[in-house]
């Protein structure tokens, strides 16, 4: 099918390349010419795992533009999986979703379908679907249908190939047949219901994960105040097939560009409604207590980080991606750095987004040994594999005093007793080193 995806984010990008490797031709659009002349070159703008390569071997059934007309006026399918960023009162920014729809509705000449992939809030494509209608100019049949994304970022082509389900909220056969013969080659359980319900799915998922993270995180703060270890109960409660073993790890909070911004966005929505989420409210506000954790622990040592030499281990809100939207890093380090802290990071490749935030002001290193050397605290914002593997030798070698903090738990706290080390993490014991 001829398939047109504006938008050349995680969720437009991955969509467009995983629909072509399921044989569509895909035409991928984008106001950013440079980005458009990069994925021309074959290359991704995106870190993600398996993309690039899966870009070249499709590469002739994919075309990328900035001419939006050129890619919208003969498809028979058109992705929006353009961003809706968070507005300053928690809402979701519909403006570049209309925008697109408007482009869409001012140069489709043939009968399809326009699918938006990107989250919005109930009653959008309601919305769009009438903007479409007052604004379209050929006399063409435009149906719109909502099909949200489950794509995690770090395993988005994965998560994509072999999709957990796919959602189609249609309300009429034209718009549901056209659907299902796109996703005909997809293995996954298909759910096929009306839009608004389709809209709901996505923000009911992500923001139970979110609950269930906050959840855990408030046990874990629990546990290190009784004494127990939140990754015993978690074992524990993971044996219940109703609760599952998913999901519950204890940290830092949630970061990233979807649990942040989605809770919010349905909160918001409630009260328009004039009603209260309060269990969501909750996990917007314990995530944000949890994310000052490691300012909270390291004061435990340290008043004040005037002068203090930090080791920062990860800088993005997960491993397996550049991006540093709401990583807790980034509400963490500002603090240190206000106080005069010296602050030495390392991030296999997020590292790039922060240069341009913070040019100067912490020097980034290109090993962990060099970032740890005369370090009189380590902070750990990131499990990636490599801070999993370093031998505690290490931080005793290189540290002038060996604190460590770990907001992601990346080592038993075991391997620490007895030694010098004083080590930190979530919901579980503090080893206090024999220094
Ligand atoms: C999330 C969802 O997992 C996807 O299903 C969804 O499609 C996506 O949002 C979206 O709406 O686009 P993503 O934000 O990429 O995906 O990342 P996650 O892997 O879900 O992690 C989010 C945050 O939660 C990270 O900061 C991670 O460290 C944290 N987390 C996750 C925990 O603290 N504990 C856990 O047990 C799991």
């Amino acid at each position: 099918m001829k398939i047109a995806v504006a938008g050349t984010g995680y969720v437009g990008l991955v969509t467009g390349v995983c629909l072509a490797e399921h044989g569509h031709s895909v035409c991928c659009v984008d106001i950013d010419e440079k980005k458009i002349e990069t994925m021309r070159q074959g290359i991704s703008p995106i870190y993600e795992e398996g993309l690039s390569e899966l870009m070249v071997k499709n590469r002739e059934r994919m075309t990328f533009t900035t001419d939006h007309e050129e890619a919208y006026q003969d498809a028979e399918v058109i992705f929006i999986g353009v961003g809706t960023p968070e507005k300053r009162d928690g809402s979701a920014n519909l403006a570049y979703v209309y925008e697109a729809a408007k482009q869409i509705a001012h140069t489709v000449k043939r009968d399809c379908v326009v699918v938006v992939k990107s989250t919005v809030p109930i009653g959008t494509n309601d919305r769009l679907e009438k903007l479409i209608r007052r604004e379209q100019k050929a006399q063409v049949k435009i149906a719109v249908a909502s099909n949200p994304e489950f794509l995690a970022q770090g395993t988005a082509v994965r998560d994509t190939m072999h999709a957990s389900r796919i959602v189609i909220g249609a309300e009429e056969a034209f718009a549901r047949n056209v659907m299902l013969r796109v996703y005909e080659k997809f293995d996954a359980p298909k759910l096929v219901t009306d839009r608004k319900s389709a809209e709901m799915v996505k923000y009911a998922s992500n923001d139970f994960l979110a609950l269930k993270i906050s959840y855990i995180n408030e046990i874990a703060n629990l546990c290190e105040l009784v004494g127990a270890n939140i990754e015993d109960v978690t074992a524990g409660m993971g044996f219940d097939s109703r609760i599952g073993n998913k999901f519950l790890k204890a940290g830092i909070g949630y970061g990233g560009s979807c649990f942040p911004k989605d809770t919010k966005a349905l909160h918001w929505l409630a009260n328009s409604y004039d009603y209260e989420m309060k269990t969501v409210k909750a996990a917007i506000e314990v995530n944000e207590n949890q994310k000052l954790k490691m300012v909270r622990k390291a004061r435990k040592y340290y008043e004040d980080f005037a002068g203090i030499t930090v080791a920062v281990l990860g800088l993005t809100f997960k491993p397996g991606t550049d991006d540093l939207r709401e990583a807790p890093s980034l509400v963490n380090l500002p603090i240190f750095l206000e106080e005069g802290a010296i602050i030495r990071a390392w991030d296999p490749i997020g590292e790039a987004g922060y240069r341009r935030l913070y040019p100067s002001e912490i020097c980034y290193c290109e090993t962990i040994e060099e970032t740890l050397k005369g370090a009189e605290l380590c902070l750990i914002f990131t499990e990636w594999r490599e801070i999993q593997e370093i031998q505690p030798e290490l931080f005793v070698k290189q540290m002038k005093k060996p604190i460590i903090i770990d907001g992601r738990n990346c080592y038993p706290p075991e391997v620490f007793k007895g030694g010098q080390i004083t080590y930190e993490s979530i919901g579980r014991e503090t080893v206090c080193g024999e220094a």
